[in-house]
C-alpha cells in the first residue's frame, strides 16, 4: 500500500516562524508521548500520523523515552518513516529530546555530555535517521553545569546530528542562561518547549517575557491537560481513557470536582463560541503570539481533527477572556 500525501497539504494549516529563524512551524504539531508506543494499535498511531501530515502537520515531537516502553515511540515512527514518509524526509520536521530516565545507571538520564550524546546516537538508530530537526534538553538538570549540557547541544549540531537545538521546561531564568550561552557560539537555539494550559499558566510569570525579549519560538505541551479540557471526563472516567490506563502521570486522582465544575463552565464558553471544550482550549494557547505551535496528543483520529478545527476560531472578544480568568480563579 503506497501512501501518497495529499497534494493540498499546505494549504490547510497556518504556520508560524520561531522567532528570527528559519525554522517554521505548524500551528498544530503532533506529539508521540502517549498512543504511538508498543502497547498500542500500529495501525491507529499510523492512520493519526498519515493523516496529520495530509492536513498540513509536518512537524512530529518525540522522545527517547516516549512509548510505553520507552524507545518504542520511536521505533513505531521509524517504521513509518521508512515505509510512508521517506519521500517527504525533507518536509519533516522531527525533534526528539533527552532528560528522562531511558536506561540503567548514572548516565541514563538528566543532562550530562555522556548521556545526551548517547541517547541521540540510540534515537538515530530507532527512527533510521541521519539527523533531526530539532535536538532538546528534556529538562535542567540541577546537579550538571549547565553549560556542559548547552556546550554538547552546540557540538551535536556541529557534528550534523541536529540541525536546531531546544531545551524543555527551563525556568525563565534558565532560559536567558541559554540564549546568552548559544549566543556565543551562534547556535542555532531556536525553541523552548513548556507546559501550559488553562490550568497550568506558570509560563505567563517570566518566560513569555523571556521568550518575547529573545525572539525565541515555543511550542506548548500538555495543552488540553491531558484531556482533562474537553468533554472526556464531564460523565466519569471511560474506560479507554489515559485517566483509567494510568500510563502517564495522571490518574483518576487528577480529576477533582471542583476541576470538573471549571471544565462544565468553560465547556458552556466554548459552546457559546460555537467550539467545542477541546477547541477552545488550543485557541486559547495560539493567541499568544510568542507561542509558535501547539502539540496535541490524541488517541484516536476524531480527537486530532476536532483538534485541528479550533483554527477556525482563534479570536477571542475581551470579555470571553476575562470570563475564562474568573472562571480559572474560582
Ligand atoms: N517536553 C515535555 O516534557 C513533554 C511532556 C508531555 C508531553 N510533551 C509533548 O506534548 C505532546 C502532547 O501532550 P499531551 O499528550 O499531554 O497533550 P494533551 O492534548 O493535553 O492530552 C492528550 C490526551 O487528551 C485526550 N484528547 C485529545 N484530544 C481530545 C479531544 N478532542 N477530545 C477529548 N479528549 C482528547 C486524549 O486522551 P485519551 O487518551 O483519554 O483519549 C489524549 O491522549 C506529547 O505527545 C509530547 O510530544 C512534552
Amino acid at each position: 500500500m503506497n501512501y501518497k500525501a495529499d497534494p493540498t497539504r499546505y494549504e490547510k494549516m497556518p504556520v508560524r516562524r520561531c522567532g528570527k529563524s528559519g525554522l517554521i512551524l505548524p500551528e498544530i504539531s503532533l506529539g508521540l508521548w502517549h498512543n504511538f508506543g508498543g502497547i498500542d494499535v500500529f495501525e491507529n498511531g499510523r492512520e493519526i500520523i498519515l493523516k496529520a501530515f495530509d492536513s498540513g502537520i509536518f512537524h512530529f515531537d518525540l522522545a527517547n523515552n516516549y512509548g510505553p516502553p520507552p524507545g518504542s515511540a520511536e521505533e513505531n515512527f521509524g517504521k513509518i518513516l521508512k515505509q510512508d514518509l521517506a519521500p517527504y524526509r525533507d518536509e519533516l520536521v522531527i525533534s526528539t529530546k533527552a532528560g528522562y530516565r531511558m536506561w540503567e545507571g548514572p548516565f541514563g538520564e538528566w543532562g550530562s555530555r555522556k548521556y545526551l550524546v548517547a541517547s541521540l546516537d540510540q534515537s538515530l538508530k530507532r527512527m533510521g535517521l541521519d539527523y533531526v530537526d530539532i535536538y532538546y534538553s528534556h529538562r535542567f538538570d540541577p546537579d550538571t553545569d549547565i553549560e556542559e549540557t548547552l556546550y554538547t547541544l552546540h557540538t551535536l549540531v556541529q557534528q550534523g546530528k541536529a540541525l536546531y537545538v531546544g531545551i524543555s521546561s527551563y525556568s525563565a531564568e534558565q532560559t536567558q542562561q541559554a540564549v546568552a550561552f548559544f549566543k556565543e557560539f551562534k547556535t542555532p537555539f531556536v525553541i523552548h518547549q513548556p507546559r501550559y494550559n488553562m490550568f497550568d499558566r506558570w509560563i505567563e510569570n517570566g518566560l513569555v517575557e523571556v521568550l518575547e525579549k529573545n525572539k525565541l519560538g515555543s511550542i506548548v505541551f500538555s495543552p488540553l491537560e491531558q484531556g482533562l479540557l474537553s468533554t472526556r471526563y464531564l460523565d466519569g472516567i471511560p474506560g479507554d481513557s489515559r485517566a483509567a490506563r494510568g500510563t502517564g502521570n495522571f490518574d483518576q486522582t487528577d480529576i477533582s470536582q471542583e476541576k470538573l465544575e471549571k471544565i462544565k463552565q468553560l465547556n458552556e464558553l466554548a459552546q457559546n463560541r460555537g467550539q467545542t471544550l477541546a477547541q477552545m482550549a488550543l485557541a486559547w494557547i495560539l493567541r499568544l503570539q510568542s507561542i509558535t505551535s501547539v502539540l496535541i496528543g490524541p488517541s484516536r483520529l476524531s480527537q486530532m481533527e476536532e483538534n485541528i478545527r479550533a483554527l477556525e476560531n482563534k479570536q477571542f472578544s475581551p470579555e470571553e477572556l476575562d470570563r475564562i480568568d474568573e472562571i480559572m480563579a474560582n
